[in-house]
C-alpha cells in the first residue's frame, strides 16, 4: 500500500538550502524503494524570509507547517544580524516562534560515534569510542521564552527563566520511556544548587521516577556535566534538561563524534514535528558545496521513524554508515580526498537504491579520482 506524506520544507539560511536539498534527494530514493511518496512544499523562514518579506516567520509558512505531516528545517542565522545587537527583527525569532507555535516541547539530539571516525574526535579513542547518548532538551520554555527587557539607554537588561510542572513533566516522561528502551539510565542536568527552576525540575523528575522503577535516575549540575561529557562521555545514556543547558551541552556533545556536521535532531510536539540538523547556518561555507549533509540526512531518518517508516529509516542509517565507513564524506571528515555536499547525498541515495551494486560505483569513483590526481 502506498502512502503519501506532506512535508513542509524550510531551507532557511546559509548552508540550509544545500543540506536540505540532499535530504530531499535521499527521500526521493526512499520513495522509490519503499513505495511511499513525499509531497514537498517550500516555506520561507529566517534571514531569507526577512529579506523577502520583512518577517522571519511569515503566516503562510506557519500554516504550511501546521497542515503538513512533518517539517524539514535547514538552518537559520545570518552574520548581518549577528553583528548588529540593535537589529529589531532577527532570523532566530522565526525559529523560536515556530517551535512555540507548533508546540515542539521536546528536542531530541542523539549522539552516536563511529569507529571509523575515531581520529576526528578531539577526545582520545578510549574515551570517545562507544559513546551513545540521547539528549532530551526542553524547547519551548525557560529563559528563551521568559520576559525580556532592555531599558531605553541600553544600560540594563534581563531575561526571566520560568518553568511550570506542566512544562517539565511531558519531556521527563518521554526521556524515561526512551531510557527504558536503552541502558535504563536517565540523568537530569540542572543547577539545583542555585536555581529555583532547577529545584522544580528535580522535584517533578523524582516523582515521575516512581512510574519507571526499572530506570535509574541521577542528577548532575550543569557545570560538572560539561566536564563529565569530555572526561567520561560513556557514563551517560539518556540526558534530560532545560532549554538553555540543553542548547549548550548538545553543542559540546556534538563534537565528541568528530564533527558537528553529523548530528541530527527531532523536535516533537503533540501535533507537529520538525527535523533539523543541529549545526547552524555556517555562512562561511554557503554556496561552496562543502557543507556536510549527513546531519540533515540523519534528521530525515528521524522523520521516517516519526512517520512510522521504520524499515526506510534503518536503510537510510545503514547507507549513511556505509558512506562514513568508506570515507565518502565532506572535507570536515576527509581532508585528503573530500567529496562535495551533492556527491555525498548522491552516494547515500544511490546506496539506498542499489545497496551492494553501489559499492562497485564507489570503487569506480575511487579509481576515477585517483587517476586524476
Ligand atoms: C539550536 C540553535 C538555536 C537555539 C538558535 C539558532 C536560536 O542554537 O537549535 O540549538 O539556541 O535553540
Ligand atoms: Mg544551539
Amino acid at each position: 500500500m502506498s502512502k503519501n506524506f506532506k512535508i513542509a520544507v524550510l531551507p532557511g539560511d546559509g548552508i540550509g538550502p544545500e543540506v536540505i536539498g540532499e535530504s530531499m534527494k535521499v527521500l526521493d530514493a526512499i520513495s522509490e524503494v519503499f513505495h511511499c511518496t513525499f509531497e514537498f512544499k517550500y516555506g520561507l523562514v529566517g534571514a531569507d524570509a526577512i529579506f523577502k518579506t520583512g518577517n522571519p516567520l511569515p503566516d503562510e509558512t506557519l500554516e504550511l507547517c501546521k497542515e503538513s505531516d512533518a517539517v524539514l528545517f535547514g538552518a537559520i542565522g545570518d552574520p548581518s544580524f549577528d553583528n548588529n545587537p540593535d537589529a529589531k527583527v532577527r532570523p532566530e525569532q522565526g525559529l523560536l516562534k515556530l517551535r512555540k507555535e507548533l508546540g515542539l516541547f521536546a528536542n531530541i539530539r542523539p549522539l552516536k560515534t563511529y569507529a571509523s571516525l575515531m581520529d576526528k574526535s578531539p577526545l582520545k579513542h578510549e574515551i570517545m569510542n562507544g559513546t551513545d547518548i540521547q539528549i532530551f532538551r526542553e524547547l519551548v520554555s525557560g529563559i528563551y521564552f521568559g520576559e525580556k527587557y532592555t531599558d531605553e539607554e541600553g544600560q540594563y537588561a534581563y531575561d526571566v527563566c520560568k518553568y511550570s510542572r506542566e512544562e517539565i513533566a511531558p519531556i521527563v516522561h518521554m526521556a524515561f520511556k526512551e531510557a527504558q528502551k536503552r541502558r535504563k539510565r536517565l540523568t537530569l542536568i540542572d543547577k539545583a544548587n542555585v536555581l529555583d527552576t532547577s529545584r522544580l525540575w528535580r522535584k517533578v523528575s523524582k516523582e515521575i521516577a516512581a512510574e519507571y522503577p526499572d530506570v535509574e535516575l541521577d542528577f548532575m549540575f550543569v557545570d560538572n556535566a560539561a566536564m563529565q561529557l569530555i572526561l567520561n562521555p560513556k557514563q551517560f545514556d539518556v540526558i534530560v534538561t532545560e532549554n538553555m543547558f540543553g542548547d549548550i551541552i548538545s553543542d559540546e556533545a556534538s563534537v565528541i563524534g568528530g564533527s558537528i556536521g553529523l548530528l541530527p535532531s527531532a523536535s516533537i510536539g503533540n501535533e507537529n514535528a520538525m527535523f533539523e540538523p543541529i549545526h547552524g547556518s555556517y555562512p562561511q561555507a554557503k554556496g561552496k558545496g562543502i557543507a556536510n549533509p549527513i546531519a540533515s540526512i540523519l534528521s530525515t531518518a528521524m522523520m521516517l521513524d516519526y512517520l512510522g517508516l521504520d524499515e526506510a529509516a534503518s536503510k537510510l542509517r545503514s547507507s549513511v554508515e556505509f558512506a562514513i565507513d568508506n570515507k565518502y564524506v565532506t572535507i570536515d571528515l576527509n581532508a585528503q580526498q573530500p567529496y562535495s555536499t551533492g556527491e555525498v547525498g548522491s552516494f547515500i541515495a544511490d546506496h539506498i537504491k542499489f545497496s551492494e551494486k553501489s559499492y562497485y560505483n564507489f570503487e569506480n569513483v575511487k579509481i576515477g579520482k585517483s587517476t586524476i590526481v
